[in-house]
């Protein structure tokens, strides 16, 4: 017989294929030949996924909005208005040879909520707030998690809107012909205040897959700096100049990044070192390189080491200049996050009320979530991926596993508008 309270539950309204279908059909915005995503933050690609997005939210009279970093919201409203929101989301740009689920999940796996609540005719006591969060990826803008980090008062509205791609194309001018190619209301301001925040995402990761876990309970997210070093020598005639009149920029920066590896050395393979950006100039076969530009992502669970290591970077390189002159600029720096205990506990819970096998797991990839839980109660919640392959066009996952995340946070957002 069937449960009568279940028809109640927002989860037993969370449809699985409804929810696959709409990664196919966003997987189309910026799809590669490969069969996966290029879809970086305001670009065309990024445009159409917030059209197709507030077609939906438009079509299920949920109202959107965005405020001044072009975070995106969409909102289903509770019985007490003026109650402080519970947010949920994650963001739809992607890595340049990324993946159908990276990011674009927590979005839609949050509609997917939205939608089972209408469906289910529920209606909690907060508003629940869908946000797609702006250049979380920070592949073509940097710092990434732009968005969130605004929205949290972790970075400047203005930085964020001067920070620059490759082309010399500024955030407020992308921005600017994002909103015009996909327009939505402006709300004001920043920040809240909001009841709680929690982000569904693939694990991007292969420990659930290992384990045969369904559902990662997320303890935190480890800490993160983020660099770039320029290093700037003189072109010169690579067939006349010797070896002891060069300042070659490119064999500078190779003992850099070299002299770095040893710096980031660690048997116990904790640290994570990825320099995943490197330009040399002027590119040309005969001539002694002038200018490297390239960048360091560099990550650990303890802020100690963060500390450590990372304040020797500079000193690191200055020593293996070879004559060149370098710059080490920190552009972004974030905390080890540790999410709120009631949270985590929450996700747990949904998830053993529902059945799924689950885990608890800090996150080592840095996710939106990280800025907000400095304002919100935070948490998160993984489902597999398929190898853990991600920021790859590879990148995989079951439908079941993303509904059953889904259903997770159906409950987990419940029980947090409700309260
Ligand atoms: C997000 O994609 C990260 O770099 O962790
Ligand atoms: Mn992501
Ligand atoms: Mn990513």
């Amino acid at each position: 017989m069937v449960d009568p309270r279940a028809a109640l539950r927002p989860s037993a309204a969370v449809r699985e294929e409804r929810l696959w279908q709409r990664h196919l059909e966003m997987a189309k915005l910026g799809a590669t030949s490969k069969g996966g995503v290029n879809r970086q933050a305001l670009s065309v690609e990024d445009a159409a996924a917030r059209r197709l997005l507030t077609g939906w939210a438009a079509a299920r009279g949920f109202a959107v909005s965005t405020d001044a970093i072009g975070n995106l919201f969409v909102r289903y409203d509770g019985s007490e208005p003026s109650a402080e929101p519970v947010l949920t989301g994650s963001h739809m740009d992607s890595q340049p040879t990324g993946g159908r689920f990276d990011g674009i999940y927590g979005v839609l796996a949050g509609f997917e909520v939205l939608e089972a609540f209408a469906d289910a005719g529920l209606r909690p006591r907060r508003p629940l707030e869908l946000v797609a969060w702006m250049n979380e990826e920070g592949s073509r803008f940097q710092p990434g998690a732009m968005g969130s980090a605004v929205y949290a008062g972790s970075l400047a509205l203005d930085r964020a809107l001067a920070a620059k791609d490759r082309a010399g194309v500024s955030v407020a001018d992308a921005l600017s012909q994002t909103l015009a190619a996909a327009p939505a209301s402006r709300r004001p301001g920043f920040g809240g205040p909001i009841a709680a925040y929690v982000e569904a995402h693939i694990e991007q990761g292969p420990r659930l897959e290992a384990a045969g876990r369904t559902i990662g309970v997320v303890t935190g997210i480890q800490g993160q700096r983020r660099y770039t070093v320029d290093v700037v020598g003189e072109e010169a005639h690579a067939g006349t100049t010797p070896r002891a009149a060069r300042k070659d920029a490119l064999s500078a920066a190779v003992a850099i990044v070299s002299a770095l590896e040893q710096l980031m050395a660690d048997p116990a393979d904790t640290v994570r070192f990825t320099v995943g950006r490197f330009e040399v100039q002027p590119g040309s076969p005969n001539t002694v390189p002038g200018r490297v530009h390239f960048t360091i992502d560099f990550r650990h669970p303890d802020t100690a080491v963060l500390a450590e290591r990372g304040d020797r970077i500079a000193d690191v390189a200055a020593r293996h200049a070879k004559g060149c002159t370098v710059t080490v600029t920190e552009i972004s720096r974030v905390a080890p996050t540790v999410f709120a205990p009631q949270v985590i506990d929450l996700v747990r819970d949904c998830a053993t009320q529902l059945g799924y096998q689950h885990m608890d797991m800090p996150s080592g990839a840095g996710h939106d979530a990280m800025h907000v839980a400095r304002i919100a109660p935070s948490g998160m919640i993984f489902v597999p991926c398929w190898r853990g392959i991600s920021h790859n066009e590879a990148e995989n996952a079951t439908p079941a596993d993303l509904a059953a995340g889904a259903r997770v946070l159906a409950e987990a957002l419940a029980s947090l508008a409700n309260a």
